[in-house]
């Protein structure tokens, strides 16, 4: 039953890399090889154009996703032959600095072996650090509380600061996860100050250049790498409309409408609206300012209807989640929220995965 998904899943990804990538004429004999292979080992290996192009197809079909106008241009770091915790550390480095690239961010992904049993234990290879206080307010991003935890059972020392960068943990097997620190040189942070509100510097905000998700499951013609960090760059919102606004985040509305002098018990001085266009204005100006690529909500929208209009013209339905590629704010302002979208999911594809601790 088990090798009957996996041949059906294989046979289904092998046609369409086969026939996009026009080696149709290849088809046929990699087919038999493949099922061979799933017959006497129960799995089979993706040759290294077909993992590649797997990654690319695998954005295509991320619903979420409103960047998508870019996929063909992913970079993959094939770092299959890897079985050991030093050369995937020495992998992660490499990919955040490979991806941050001194501020030109490139979409790039990393692919461990996905027999070998290595596990990232970091939602993102670049985090900031959580903390619960016995009374008082969480430090820090709260997001992150739980795997900063694990961290510090494993011996980190908590540095009590609102952007620490947590450490890399690692897990082959059944070894003991092995932590480590970034080296401070491939960290690029940014600091986050307004083009005309002088005060807003002294907020002491920041936030990391490259999103590197690392705990999703990428998976190709039925093959499943849970170890494959892979990033884009920031669109302005993430940041300035979620990561630093959320209540439940680093809850910053109330800090920069006082600083603008808003009346916060007044729901109708729209005082959080306002607040929050000018915590994004400074987001964007700052990334900009320190060389940092960074995209503002208002092209990301116009990018994707791009990318739905060039998918039309090769044929292909485009399956997309309404909840999420509508920008967090001025949504009526851009085109996708007045855009209907198809949601179901196509493979291959990035999924979520169980936090390893759990
Ligand atoms: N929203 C997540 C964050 O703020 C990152 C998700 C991926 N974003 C991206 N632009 N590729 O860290």
């Amino acid at each position: 039953m088990e090798k009957q998904t996996l041949l059906e899943k294989a046979k289904a990804y092998l046609e369409l890399c086969y026939h996009e990538l026009n080696k149709e004429n290849l088809l046929e004999e990699r087919w038999q090889v493949i099922q061979n292979s799933i017959k006497k080992t129960g799995t089979y290996e993706l040759l290294d154009f077909e993992l590649d192009y797997g990654t690319k197809v695998a954005w295509r079909n991320s619903n979420k996703c409103i960047g998508r106008l870019f996929w063909r241009s992913m970079e993959v770091l094939d770092k299959r032959s890897l079985d050991n915790a030093d050369e995937v550390f020495d992998a992660l480095f490499e990919h955040i600095d490979f991806a941050t690239n001194g501020g030109n961010i490139r979409s790039t992904i990393t692919v461990f072996n996905a027999h070998k049993g290595i596990q990232l234990w970091n939602p993102q290879l670049l985090g900031f650090a959580g903390y619960v206080q016995e009374d008082g307010p969480i430090i820090g991003d709260s997001k992150n509380v739980e795997f900063t935890q694990k961290c510090i059972d494993f011996g980190w020392k908590p540095k009590m600061g609102q952007f620490d960068i947590l450490p890399l943990v690692v897990r082959i097997g059944e070894d003991a996860p092995v932590l480590r620190e970034i080296p401070k040189e491939i960290i690029t942070l940014v600091s986050i100050e307004h083009p005309s509100m002088e005060a807003f510097k002294d907020l002491n905000l920041q936030w990391y250049s490259t999103p590197i998700i690392s705990n999703m499951t990428l998976e190709i013609g039925g093959i499943e790498f849970l170890s494959a960090p892979f990033n884009g760059w920031y669109m302005g919102t993430e940041i300035g409309a979620r990561n630093l606004a959320d209540e439940d985040r680093y809850n910053l509305l109330p800090t920069v409408a006082k600083l603008m002098g808003l009346d916060i018990r007044d729901k109708n001085s729209l005082w959080k609206d306002r607040a929050l266009v000018e915590l994004n204005q400074a987001v964007l100006y700052s990334f900009r300012k320190a060389g940092v690529k960074i995209i503002d909500h208002h092209s990301a929208s116009k990018q994707f209807m791009q990318f739905m209009r060039q998918e039309a013209k090769e044929g292909r339905d485009v399956m997309a989640d309404w909840a999420w590629i509508v920008p967090p704010t001025s949504g009526s302002t851009t085109k996708v929220f007045h855009t209907e979208m198809q949601n179901s999911v196509l493979s291959p594809n990035y999924f979520y995965q169980e936090n390893p601790w759990d």
